[in-house]
């Protein structure tokens, strides 16, 4: 397995990944999302993981910020994170998770955020943002979803809310909604795992 940054031709196979992954029609919300980082200037990097000439995986950081009393500090959002389903469960995203710190560590970025599963990033680099002194930006992302690695050239002076780039906004993919963030949050309330977990 090779992991690379996407080449331009490559944009429409990285986009089937996603939609394949996250259960969506060609165009769905991620999807658009995608588009939207990449037209609006936010985009950083997309990486993908490519297995015998074929693109089964795809990662995108984009720029943040984090609201801190000294400035505005500029971070990394982890978001989104695709494997095709039938990849799936052989190391192959936490490949990318990986390969996507190191990228943000090239960057010179002091940290990456992402919403997902604390069990699932919890093993690959990321704990919990708030328990850091992090505010979430938006309070529909259930808590223990809102996850941050820090990179070296963090500072403990960097804390403060995190501002997610518009494209998030724009294409209103922002934590979950109810009813399934009702669901999730009684979940979570009753010590059990969120579903994907
Ligand atoms: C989440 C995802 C990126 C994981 O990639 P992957 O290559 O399957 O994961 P890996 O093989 O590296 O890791 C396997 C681990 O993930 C868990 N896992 C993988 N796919 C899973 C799924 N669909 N549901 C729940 N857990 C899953 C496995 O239980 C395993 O757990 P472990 O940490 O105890 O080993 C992939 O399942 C995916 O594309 N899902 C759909 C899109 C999505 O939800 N993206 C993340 C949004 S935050």
């Amino acid at each position: 397995m090779e992991i690379r940054r996407v080449m331009p031709a490559e944009e429409l196979a990285a986009e089937e990944v996603v939609s394949a992954a996250f259960g969506e029609p060609p165009d769905g919300r991620v999807v658009q999302m995608m588009r939207a980082l990449q037209t609006s200037g936010a985009a950083r990097a997309s990486l993908v993981a490519v297995v015998d000439e074929e693109l089964v995986a795809h990662v995108g950081l984009s720029r943040g910020w984090v609201d801190a009393r000294r400035e505005a500090v500029e971070v990394m959002v982890l978001s989104p994170l695709s494997v095709r389903p039938d990849l799936q469960r052989r190391g192959v995203g936490t490949a990318l998770v990986a390969a996507a710190l190191e990228t943000a560590e090239g960057h010179g970025a002091p940290a990456v955020f992402l919403e997902g599963s604390p069990y699932y990033y919890g093993r690959r680099g990321f704990s919990s943002a708030s328990a850091l002194g992090f505010e979430r930006p938006s309070a529909r992302i259930p808590d223990p979803g809102f996850q941050v690695a820090l990179l070296s050239s963090y500072r403990p002076w960097i804390v403060g809310r995190l501002i997610y780039p518009e494209a998030f906004w724009t294409t209103d993919t922002v934590g979950l909604r109810d009813p399934e963030l009702q669901r999730v949050e009684a979940q979570i309330a009753a010590g059990g795992r969120a579903p994907g977990d």
